[in-house]
């Protein structure tokens, strides 16, 4: 049976897809609908996923030719699946560890609503922006999601955001590059303002700089492709040739682009349920996590990433986080 794709309920970009079986010809026709719909698709009810987990990984190769291994890429062993090493867990729970991001303050708007937009919510990004070329498309699959309330993730729409820029800020921005980092290296908004030391990086970890307008690859739409705290170097950058730290005009811009990208026309917040995959862009949607009870509850979600088409712009380059005397021998 084919699946049925229907706009996202309660969001201005993503799809819905219903009625399909799990089978090649029902799922063919998942990459076109991503494209199409912006970049954002949702699938219910896939709980064959956390039977047989391997076909989250049969999956995500309909996406890309190249699903990664995270034995390869230097994730921490008690993230990986132990089975299926494609699959990079994340979870509050043992072995993983990995705890929500603090509560917003306020918790609530002003209205009583979650917050979305930055700066109220932070954390917004898109995966490995940090790496060159960056990779394309996650698939992102409920185990055991937090409960009703709680543990949403956020997304938000990069083309339709840029669509809405005012004219002279999308002449601003013409050209003009990013420069992002890995998590946790002293690089982030919140260490340079607590006077941290940023820590030495070895050549396959130093920060890469990424346009902030991106052309999307498949559908040809120009995409903002920016993160804000965690995922920018806040030392040399956030923006390349702008005045550098978090007083400089660069600072300003990120702030200025990610307000205006995160805000209620251009955002959706995804309530989990069990068997929920959510399949993203990461060349056309930014994400953020939200917080949940830790301490009472265990949340268990699994990724996937797929590699092998950034865009002309990334032709022929080697991956920048493969560290050089490794890719030699590979
Ligand atoms: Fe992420």
């Amino acid at each position: 049976m084919s699946v049925q794709i229907t706009p996202l309920p309660g969001a201005t970009f993503g799809g819905l897809v219903q009625g399909g079986d799990a089978s090649a010809e029902a799922f063919a026709a998942l990459p076109d609908a991503l494209t199409e719909n912006s970049g954002f698709l949702l699938v219910p009810d896939m709980h064959a996923i956390s039977d047989d987990p391997p076909l989250l990984v049969w999956l995500s190769r309909l996406f890309g030719p190249e699903v990664e291994d995270y034995r390869l890429t230097g994730a921490a062993a008690n993230t990986v699946h132990t089975d299926v090493p494609e699959i990079i867990i994340v979870s509050n729970a043992r072995p993983v560890n990995h705890l929500p991001p603090a509560p917003p303050d306020p918790a609530r708007t002003a209205d009583g609503g979650l917050p979305v937009q930055f700066p109220h919510r932070r954390g917004w990004h898109t995966d490995q922006s940090y790496r060159r070329p960056p990779p394309d498309i996650s698939l992102f699959y409920a185990v055991t999601p937090a409960p009703e309330g709680q543990g949403q993730t956020l997304y938000a729409d990069g083309a339709g955001a840029y669509v809405a820029l005012p004219g002279d800020l999308k002449e601003r921005i013409k050209g003009v590059d990013g420069l992002h980092v890995k998590p946790r290296t002293g690089r982030s908004e919140h260490a340079v303002r607590a006077g941290d030391t940023p820590q030495p990086l070895a050549p396959h970890q130093r920060p890469q700089r990424q346009p902030l307008v991106r052309t999307h690859p498949v559908s040809g739409q120009p995409t903002l492709y920016l993160c804000e705290a965690g995922q920018m170097d806040w030392v040399e950058g956030p923006i390349v040739g702008m005045e550098p730290g978090i007083h400089g005009d660069g600072a300003k811009l990120v702030y200025e682009l990610m307000t205006h990208m995160t805000g209620p026309d251009f955002t959706y917040a995804h309530h989990w349920k069990a068997g929920d995959l959510v399949i993203y862009d990461n060349r056309a949607v930014l994400h953020s996590a939200t917080w949940f009870d830790a301490e009472a509850h265990t949340r268990v979600m699994w990724r996937t990433t797929v590699h092998g088409n950034p865009g002309p712009e990334y032709a022929d380059e080697s991956k920048s986080w493969i560290p050089a005397e490794r890719s030699a021998m590979s």
